[in-house]
């Protein structure tokens, strides 16, 4: 999709498609000299809230998309269900080109930049396929572009929403495609490869083997691979976007290619949904991508820690002890929480880097998804202004975290009297997995995002959401400025 920005006014832009407010029709239609049709289309469908009007118009506007009540001031929500809407219907219109009459939405305290990115954000996710893998794959949308109308004031203000935008929209596409890959396509290399296709001017791409983690002392990330066939692989992205002196921000990203639970194997019902446990990494990699495109002035390091935990001979067996590259020892009394088992030795990895913060993101815990469900993510920091940070830029791009305890009292349940902590604690397990992470995140600013509902959409149109690049990228983009 390419997005794009326009100044101007409705009434005289040069547009196939116009998409207004409801309460705009009417004085634009008579402008265009349209107002019969679109009066008449009008009537026929009464306004209230989320109404959309489509009406064929004769004329160089060949459309015009009415949506809302007649309310003219409306709350940001409502303005993006609006957007949600309109674009969904675009998607599957006769039209290659859209125009968004952004200044004539009216929603209290958002400024243009968030009009842009929010209607934007809403094409990029109605518009997003993925059929690589069908035969005979359907046809794609025929909406190409869309624009975003705004007054010559707003130019600058614009252009920017609008590269960012679009920068967005890669970055969700690659992060979505890697992970709607299926398992047997998608291993570990092939995480690598993917990342490796974001090399190019000031961005490299680091692949480490298993040999070269062994010798790093990943005792923790090894044990989850050595079951599979198929070998682990740390990649290490580096961005740089600013001066070389600037401390970096470090995401970490859980790449479990697939997670069969290992030994502690999980049950036969839902396994498939397990090809998207990798959905960490595939974020951390789609937010550089954005970050990339968007030639964010900032240093990124994004680290995908990608196994695939499978059942053997040769598997992990539940109570099994290994030493973390931290010097930490972690008994091993789940093999199926494995995923905060190739974390822990990244983000030691990570301070070599001297970061200004870290952020990891794993499709950690079902417990997540009891406690938060497909709507939030949950929010662990170790730094007030980190949480803080995050949680704004969550709201700006309505991609939601909620932040929950670290407590030390939850940290407790993961003692045991044969190693320095165990991999598995008590009931609440979203909590006690952040806590096991904490322990190795000490070096620096660090939060972590239990993405497990999130990230995951169930049902007949299952796969990858995506989620939560758009809040990362917004993270960056304000660490930015
Ligand atoms: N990948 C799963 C978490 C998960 C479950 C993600 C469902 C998405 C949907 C993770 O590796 C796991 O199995 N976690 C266990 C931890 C338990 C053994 C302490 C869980 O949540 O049950
Ligand atoms: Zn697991
Ligand atoms: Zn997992």
């Amino acid at each position: 999709m390419r997005f794009a920005s326009k100044t101007g006014k409705a009434e005289t832009t040069a547009a196939t498609c116009l998409v207004l407010p409801r309460h705009r029709a009417s004085a634009v239609a008579e402008a265009l000299g349209v107002a019969e049709a679109v009066e008449l289309a009008l009537a026929a469908t009464p306004a209230r809230e989320g109404a959309l009007v489509t009406i064929p118009l004769p004329g160089k506007v060949k459309r015009m998309v009415a949506v809302g009540s007649d309310v003219v001031k409306v709350k940001a929500e409502r303005f993006r269900r609006d957007m949600a809407t309109v674009a969904k219907a675009l998607a599957t219109m006769d039209v290659t080109d859209a125009t968004v009459c952004v200044d004539d939405f009216e929603v209290p305290d958002h400024d243009t930049d968030w009009k842009v990115r929010t209607a934007l954000a809403a094409v990029t996710d109605a518009c997003y396929r993925f059929n690589e893998y069908k035969s005979k794959p359907p046809k794609a949308a025929k909406l190409r572009r869309v624009s975003a109308l705004v007054a010559r004031a707003d130019r600058a203000a614009a252009a920017r929403a609008v590269q960012h935008a679009q920068a967005l929209d890669s970055g969700l596409a690659f992060a979505r495609d890697l992970g709607n890959h299926p398992p047997n396509i998608c291993d570990p290399t092939f995480v690598a490869e993917a990342a490796s296709g974001l090399a190019g001017e000031g961005v490299s791409v680091e692949v480490k083997d298993e040999d070269e983690m062994r010798e790093l002392g990943m005792g923790a990330f090894l044990s989850v691979s050595q079951g599979s066939e198929t070998p682990a692989k740390m990649v290490i992205v580096r961005y740089d976007g600013a001066e070389a002196d600037a401390a970096p921000f470090v995401l970490v990203g859980k790449g479990i290619t697939f997670d069969t639970g290992g030994i502690n194997l999980k049950s036969a019902a839902g396994m498939g949904q397990m090809k998207l446990d990798m959905c960490g990494a595939a974020c951390v990699l789609g937010v550089a991508r954005a970050a990339i495109d968007a030639a964010l002035p900032i240093n990124l390091i994004a680290i995908a820690a990608a196994a695939e935990n499978m059942p053997s001979g040769r598997a992990t067996r539940p109570s099994d002890i290994v030493t973390t590259m931290s010097g930490q020892t972690v008994e091993i009394m789940n093999t199926d929480a494995e995923g905060r088992l190739v974390l822990c030795d990244a983000l030691t990895y990570a301070e070599r880097f001297k970061p200004a913060a870290v952020v990891d993101v794993a499709t950690l815990t079902g417990a997540q998804i009891t406690a938060l469900g497909t709507v939030a993510a949950a929010m662990y920091a170790n730094n007030d202004d980190l949480a803080q940070a995050l949680e704004q830029a969550a709201t700006y791009a309505h991609d939601r975290m909620w932040r929950m305890p670290l407590w030390s009292d939850y940290a407790e349940d993961l003692r045991t009297p044969f190693a320095d902590v165990k991999n598995v604690g008590g009931r609440a397990g979203s909590i006690t997995a952040a806590c096991f992470l904490a322990r190795f995140a000490k070096a620096y600013p660090w939060a972590h995002l239990d993405v497990a509902g999130p990230a995951m959409r169930g049902g007949a149109a299952w796969g990858s959401t995506g989620r939560p690049v758009s809040a990362l990228f917004q993270y960056l983009i304000d660490q930015a400025v």
